[in-house]
Protein backbone atom coordinates (compact mmCIF):
# COMPACT_ATOMS: atom_id res chain seq x y z
CA UNK A 1 0.00 0.00 0.00
CA UNK A 2 1.51 3.58 -1.01
CA UNK A 3 -0.77 5.36 0.96
CA UNK A 4 1.11 5.05 4.44
CA UNK A 5 1.00 7.36 7.71
CA UNK A 6 3.73 7.48 10.38
CA UNK A 7 2.91 7.54 14.00
CA UNK A 8 4.78 8.40 16.47
CA UNK A 9 4.54 6.14 19.45
CA UNK A 10 3.59 2.47 20.58
CA UNK A 11 1.40 2.57 23.08
CA UNK A 12 -2.77 2.77 23.35
CA UNK A 13 -2.92 6.51 22.49
CA UNK A 14 -0.81 5.65 19.11
CA UNK A 15 -2.70 2.12 18.44
CA UNK A 16 -5.80 4.56 18.41
CA UNK A 17 -4.54 6.79 15.66
CA UNK A 18 -3.40 4.01 14.15
CA UNK A 19 -7.29 2.83 13.91
CA UNK A 20 -8.00 6.63 12.41
CA UNK A 21 -5.57 6.27 9.73
CA UNK A 22 -7.07 2.95 8.99
CA UNK A 23 -10.44 4.61 8.72
CA UNK A 24 -9.07 7.12 6.39
CA UNK A 25 -7.40 4.48 4.43
CA UNK A 26 -4.20 5.10 5.57
CA UNK A 27 -1.42 2.17 6.63
CA UNK A 28 0.09 3.05 9.74
CA UNK A 29 3.92 2.52 10.33
CA UNK A 30 4.55 3.21 13.63
CA UNK A 31 7.63 4.63 15.51
CA UNK A 32 9.54 3.08 18.36
CA UNK A 33 12.16 5.40 20.45
CA UNK A 34 14.21 2.88 20.77
CA UNK A 35 14.72 -1.41 21.27
CA UNK A 36 13.27 -1.20 24.54
CA UNK A 37 9.91 0.32 23.17
CA UNK A 38 10.48 -2.35 20.28
CA UNK A 39 10.43 -5.45 22.72
CA UNK A 40 7.80 -4.25 24.84
CA UNK A 41 5.57 -4.28 21.34
CA UNK A 42 2.92 -6.47 20.90
CA UNK A 43 0.81 -5.42 18.63
CA UNK A 44 0.38 -6.01 15.07
CA UNK A 45 1.82 -3.72 12.06
CA UNK A 46 5.19 -2.38 11.10
CA UNK A 47 6.61 -0.63 13.56
CA UNK A 48 10.31 1.24 12.90
CA UNK A 49 12.82 2.71 15.22
CA UNK A 50 13.72 6.98 15.56
CA UNK A 51 16.94 6.51 14.49
CA UNK A 52 16.11 4.90 10.90
CA UNK A 53 13.47 7.59 10.87
CA UNK A 54 15.12 9.18 7.53
CA UNK A 55 14.75 6.04 5.16
CA UNK A 56 10.94 7.24 5.93
CA UNK A 57 11.60 10.67 5.45
CA UNK A 58 8.73 11.14 2.54
CA UNK A 59 6.06 9.52 4.41
CA UNK A 60 3.33 12.33 6.88
CA UNK A 61 3.66 11.56 9.94
CA UNK A 62 1.31 12.47 13.28
CA UNK A 63 2.34 12.07 17.07
CA UNK A 64 0.03 9.44 18.91
CA UNK A 65 1.17 10.35 22.35
CA UNK A 66 -1.43 11.89 25.04
CA UNK A 67 1.21 13.92 26.75
CA UNK A 68 1.15 16.91 26.08
CA UNK A 69 5.46 17.80 27.10
CA UNK A 70 5.95 14.27 24.87
CA UNK A 71 4.57 15.26 22.04
CA UNK A 72 6.13 18.73 21.99
CA UNK A 73 9.64 17.16 22.96
CA UNK A 74 9.23 15.13 19.64
CA UNK A 75 7.68 17.62 17.26
CA UNK A 76 10.77 20.39 17.69
CA UNK A 77 13.00 17.26 17.58
CA UNK A 78 12.13 16.27 13.81
CA UNK A 79 10.64 19.61 12.99
CA UNK A 80 13.38 19.83 10.14
CA UNK A 81 13.30 16.77 8.69
CA UNK A 82 9.65 15.66 8.60
CA UNK A 83 6.52 16.50 7.28
CA UNK A 84 3.67 16.39 10.00
CA UNK A 85 0.47 16.38 8.19
CA UNK A 86 -3.10 16.03 10.32
CA UNK A 87 -5.30 13.05 10.74
CA UNK A 88 -9.12 12.97 11.11
CA UNK A 89 -11.72 10.28 11.62
CA UNK A 90 -14.27 9.94 8.79
CA UNK A 91 -16.76 10.55 11.78
CA UNK A 92 -15.56 14.14 12.78
CA UNK A 93 -17.94 16.41 12.06
CA UNK A 94 -17.13 20.56 11.73
CA UNK A 95 -19.41 23.62 11.23
CA UNK A 96 -18.80 25.44 8.14
CA UNK A 97 -15.35 26.47 7.26
CA UNK A 98 -13.72 24.68 10.54
CA UNK A 99 -12.49 21.69 8.61
CA UNK A 100 -10.26 24.01 6.31
CA UNK A 101 -8.74 25.52 9.44
CA UNK A 102 -7.65 22.16 11.15
CA UNK A 103 -6.51 21.54 7.93
CA UNK A 104 -3.98 24.20 7.75
CA UNK A 105 -2.42 23.34 11.29
CA UNK A 106 -0.13 20.35 11.30
CA UNK A 107 0.00 17.39 13.87
CA UNK A 108 -3.30 17.61 14.96
CA UNK A 109 -4.78 13.98 15.48
CA UNK A 110 -8.92 14.56 15.55
CA UNK A 111 -10.53 11.26 16.88
CA UNK A 112 -14.03 9.71 16.33
CA UNK A 113 -17.03 11.50 16.96
CA UNK A 114 -15.26 14.57 17.78
CA UNK A 115 -17.44 17.69 16.56
CA UNK A 116 -16.00 21.15 15.60
CA UNK A 117 -18.43 24.05 15.47
CA UNK A 118 -17.50 27.47 13.84
CA UNK A 119 -14.95 30.18 14.57
CA UNK A 120 -12.38 27.76 16.52
CA UNK A 121 -8.73 29.21 16.28
CA UNK A 122 -6.52 26.15 16.74
CA UNK A 123 -2.90 25.86 17.00
CA UNK A 124 -0.75 22.98 16.06
CA UNK A 125 -0.07 19.03 17.54
CA UNK A 126 -3.67 19.07 19.41
CA UNK A 127 -5.37 15.88 20.18
CA UNK A 128 -8.96 16.25 20.15
CA UNK A 129 -10.19 12.90 21.24
CA UNK A 130 -13.00 10.49 20.97
CA UNK A 131 -16.73 12.13 21.52
CA UNK A 132 -15.33 16.10 21.86
CA UNK A 133 -17.02 18.84 21.40
CA UNK A 134 -15.47 22.40 20.91
CA UNK A 135 -18.20 25.13 20.18
CA UNK A 136 -18.07 28.48 18.74
CA UNK A 137 -14.90 30.82 18.73
CA UNK A 138 -12.50 28.60 21.29
CA UNK A 139 -9.07 29.76 21.12
CA UNK A 140 -7.03 26.79 21.66
CA UNK A 141 -2.82 26.84 21.51
CA UNK A 142 -0.38 24.59 20.00
CA UNK A 143 0.06 20.91 22.03
CA UNK A 144 -3.37 20.86 23.59
CA UNK A 145 -5.18 17.60 24.24
CA UNK A 146 -9.29 17.35 25.13
CA UNK A 147 -9.53 13.80 26.34
CA UNK A 148 -12.55 11.46 25.31
CA UNK A 149 -16.02 13.00 25.66
CA UNK A 150 -14.95 16.39 26.92
CA UNK A 151 -16.99 19.71 26.09
CA UNK A 152 -15.44 22.90 25.79
CA UNK A 153 -18.50 25.33 25.47
CA UNK A 154 -18.37 28.30 23.15
CA UNK A 155 -15.42 31.16 23.49
CA UNK A 156 -13.02 28.73 25.99
CA UNK A 157 -9.34 29.96 25.56
CA UNK A 158 -6.89 27.01 25.89
CA UNK A 159 -3.71 27.70 25.95
CA UNK A 160 -0.69 26.26 25.20
CA UNK A 161 0.02 22.59 26.51
CA UNK A 162 -3.32 22.49 28.19
CA UNK A 163 -4.96 18.78 29.18
CA UNK A 164 -8.73 18.70 29.63
CA UNK A 165 -9.57 15.01 31.26
CA UNK A 166 -12.56 12.93 30.30
CA UNK A 167 -15.33 14.03 30.49
CA UNK A 168 -14.59 17.50 31.53
CA UNK A 169 -16.88 20.52 31.17
CA UNK A 170 -15.18 24.01 30.49
CA UNK A 171 -18.10 26.33 30.57
CA UNK A 172 -18.34 29.21 28.06
CA UNK A 173 -16.67 32.51 28.24
CA UNK A 174 -18.15 35.56 25.99
CA UNK A 175 -16.75 37.48 23.49
CA UNK A 176 -15.69 39.95 25.09
CA UNK A 177 -13.58 37.59 28.00
CA UNK A 178 -13.05 34.18 26.77
CA UNK A 179 -12.57 31.65 29.89
CA UNK A 180 -8.95 31.32 30.10
CA UNK A 181 -7.12 27.69 31.09
CA UNK A 182 -3.57 29.00 31.55
CA UNK A 183 -0.47 27.22 29.81
CA UNK A 184 -0.06 23.47 30.83
CA UNK A 185 -2.76 23.55 33.16
CA UNK A 186 -4.08 19.85 33.26
CA UNK A 187 -8.44 19.86 34.37
CA UNK A 188 -8.98 16.56 35.76
CA UNK A 189 -11.70 14.26 34.78
CA UNK A 190 -15.23 14.89 35.01
CA UNK A 191 -14.62 18.64 36.51
CA UNK A 192 -16.85 21.75 35.77
CA UNK A 193 -14.68 24.82 35.04
CA UNK A 194 -16.96 27.81 35.69
CA UNK A 195 -13.82 30.39 36.22
CA UNK A 196 -10.56 30.87 34.58
CA UNK A 197 -7.86 28.25 35.36
CA UNK A 198 -4.00 29.57 36.28
CA UNK A 199 -1.38 28.39 34.38
CA UNK A 200 0.78 25.30 35.37
CA UNK A 201 -1.95 23.85 37.64
CA UNK A 202 -4.64 21.12 38.33
CA UNK A 203 -8.08 21.62 38.60
CA UNK A 204 -10.59 19.02 39.35
CA UNK A 205 -14.03 19.37 40.80
CA UNK A 206 -17.63 20.31 40.29
CA UNK A 207 -17.03 23.42 39.98
CA UNK A 208 -13.37 23.20 39.53
CA UNK A 209 -11.02 23.83 41.96
CA UNK A 210 -7.17 23.93 41.94
CA UNK A 211 -5.53 20.94 43.93
CA UNK A 212 -2.10 21.16 42.59
C1 LIG B 1 -6.89 15.49 38.19
C2 LIG B 1 -5.75 14.55 37.97
C3 LIG B 1 -4.80 15.10 36.89
C4 LIG B 1 -5.00 14.47 39.29
O1 LIG B 1 -4.00 13.53 39.22
P1 LIG B 1 -2.84 13.55 40.33
O2 LIG B 1 -2.09 14.84 40.16
O3 LIG B 1 -2.06 12.29 40.17
O4 LIG B 1 -3.62 13.66 41.68
P2 LIG B 1 -3.98 12.55 42.78
O5 LIG B 1 -4.43 11.27 42.16
O6 LIG B 1 -2.81 12.52 43.71
O7 LIG B 1 -5.22 13.18 43.53
C5 LIG B 1 -5.14 14.37 44.28
C6 LIG B 1 -6.49 14.61 44.92
O8 LIG B 1 -7.43 14.98 43.89
C7 LIG B 1 -8.54 14.05 43.88
N1 LIG B 1 -8.85 13.83 42.45
C8 LIG B 1 -8.06 13.28 41.53
N2 LIG B 1 -8.65 13.27 40.34
C9 LIG B 1 -9.87 13.83 40.51
C10 LIG B 1 -10.94 14.08 39.64
N3 LIG B 1 -10.87 13.78 38.33
N4 LIG B 1 -12.04 14.68 40.14
C11 LIG B 1 -12.11 14.99 41.47
N5 LIG B 1 -11.11 14.77 42.34
C12 LIG B 1 -10.00 14.19 41.87
C13 LIG B 1 -8.03 12.81 44.58
O9 LIG B 1 -9.09 12.08 45.14
C14 LIG B 1 -7.10 13.41 45.61
O10 LIG B 1 -7.88 13.90 46.65
P3 LIG B 1 -7.34 13.89 48.19
O11 LIG B 1 -6.10 14.76 48.21
O12 LIG B 1 -8.49 14.46 48.97
O13 LIG B 1 -7.03 12.47 48.51
C15 LIG B 1 -6.20 13.13 37.52
O14 LIG B 1 -6.81 12.41 38.55
C16 LIG B 1 -7.16 13.17 36.33
O15 LIG B 1 -8.37 13.37 36.46
N6 LIG B 1 -6.58 13.00 35.13
C17 LIG B 1 -7.31 12.98 33.89
C18 LIG B 1 -7.58 11.54 33.45
C19 LIG B 1 -8.14 11.50 32.06
O16 LIG B 1 -8.95 12.32 31.68
N7 LIG B 1 -7.71 10.56 31.27
C20 LIG B 1 -8.05 10.52 29.86
C21 LIG B 1 -6.87 10.05 29.12
S1 LIG B 1 -6.99 10.39 27.40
Amino acid sequence: MNNRIGIFGTSGMAREAGDIAWASGLEPVYVARDESELQAWNFSGPVILEKEIERYADLPFVIGIGENSIRKAIAERFRDLLRFSNLIHPSATFGRGQREVLEACKGSIVAAGARLTSGIVIGDFCLFNQNVTVAHDCVLGSYVHVAPGANLSGNVHLKDGCWVGAGAVVNQGSNKEKRVVGENTVVGSGAVVIEDCEADAVYAGVPAKRIK
